[in-house]
């Protein structure tokens, strides 16, 4: 039997047993202001299941916050009477930081419908702005921890070309014949570029990412960078890796994050297979949607565990051999670049994670709707 745990999505909350009381229905928040305030509320705000953002407006027709807003399909406003009347918010959030939108607000808003605005907005821009550090923190600090792990692989992959080196050194002591000495020059410099090189990709893989830095990732060049990386990690040899991709398969997000979210899956599914198995790796644009699958022949995981592998610090590795902050990142950049994380498992026959995320033709359908 096939085991599918609850879809962990950016609009979804857990699903309730049936003992439990119906979920009400979604807060209705307008946004006042599409700068960088209202931007990041947006983002937050479209991210909590029970949170619906019927609309955002600003005077400014090249204000952030609207683009955003067309790609997440919310309705985006130039005046606020307009967005009021048509959309009938639970709550209205002013981030402006313009004193005179207070009595704008006050004319036209029915009463039962909150204002939140001037000190109140201010603590909670500075809120979302905390949390948001604290998210890009917790992923560095994985990261780090996760280096540690590839220290041996590191080791063996410079100690070759070391080695060539050294060969090649003793040898040219010893030429006299000056082709042979530029033959193994050369072959020195290639040695020692190859060593850069692995110094290059893993220098670039810690540091820290730049959460402004966003566009369209060629989705099967980052999973070979991340198989690339990932061999560091984890040892790859008895692996038989195969690889789905269709052509051209792109996805909206932070190059650097996606890189991390599938070296983590790779990473987790080597391990499941104690370095022995299959490796199944496939792209693919699903109804205008991108499909990415990561699959193993490992260990799988219990039923009773499907629920748990996202939470924080949840690992069954021994002490000292996992955070346990792996799946609880991914599902924080899947989030924020407003994709899903599914997981099939079988125990003793492997796990597939699942991501899906909104492809550019939807996004842009989004925006003209
Ligand atoms: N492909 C997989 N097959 C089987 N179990 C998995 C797989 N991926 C994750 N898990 C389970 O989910 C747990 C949490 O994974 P996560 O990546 O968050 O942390 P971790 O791998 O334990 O630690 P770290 O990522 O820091 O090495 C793992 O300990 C493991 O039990
Ligand atoms: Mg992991």
């Amino acid at each position: 039997m096939t085991i599918v745990s609850p879809t962990i999505s950016h609009r979804r909350t857990e699903p309730q047993s049936a003992a439990q009381a119906p979920t009400p229905p979604p807060m209705r928040v307008a946004i006042i202001g599409a700068g960088r305030g209202g931007t990041a509320l947006l983002d937050v705000l479209h991210q909590i299941g029970t949170i619906e953002v019927v609309g955002i407006v600003d005077k400014n027709p090249t204000a952030p916050g609207l683009r955003r807003a067309q790609e997440l399909n919310v309705a985006v406003y130039d005046q606020v009477p307009d967005l009021i009347k048509n959309q009938q918010p639970n709550l209205v959030m002013d981030v402006t930081g313009d004193p005179t939108m207070e009595s704008v607000l006050e004319d036209q808003v029915p009463s039962g419908t909150d204002i939140v605005n001037g000190q109140t907005s201010r603590l909670l821009w500075l809120l979302v702005q905390y949390e948001s550090t604290l998210q890009t923190e917790l992923l560095h600090a994985e990261k780090l921890a996760g280096i540690g792990s590839f220290a041996a692989g590191i080791a063996h992959d410079i100690n070759n070309p070391l080695q060539l080196i050294l060969g090649l050194a003793e040898n040219l002591v010893e030429e006299t014949d000056l082709n042979e000495v530029h033959l193994q020059a050369r072959d020195i410099i290639d040695a020692v570029k190859r060593t850069t090189a692995i110094c290059r990709d893993l220098t670039s893989y810690s540091r820290r990412t730049s959460l402004r830095h966003e566009g369209l990732v060629s989705v099967n060049a980052k999973l070979d960078e991340a198989l690339k990386i990932a061999r560091y990690a984890v040892a790859l040899q008895d692996i038989e890796v195969r690889k789905h991709y269709q052509s051209d398969v792109t996805a909206k997000g932070n190059p650097d994050q996606l890189l991390h979210v599938f070296v983590n899956l790779i990473t987790n599914a080597v391990q499941a297979m104690e370095h022995q198995g299959i490796l199944t790796l496939e792209t693919a644009t699903v109804g205008g949607s991108t499909q990415v699958r990561v699959s193993d022949t490992g260990s799988g995981i219990a039923p009773e565990l499907l629920n748990r592998i996202f939470d924080p610090f949840f690992t069954t590795k021994p002490p000292g051999k996992g955070t346990g902050l792996g799946l609880y990142n991914i599902k924080n950049v899947i989030h924020h670049m407003h994709g899903t994380i599914t997981v099939e498992s079988q125990v003793g026959r492997g796990s597939t994670f699942t991501l899906t995320f909104p492809g550019e033709t939807s996004q842009s359908e989004g925006a003209s709707s």
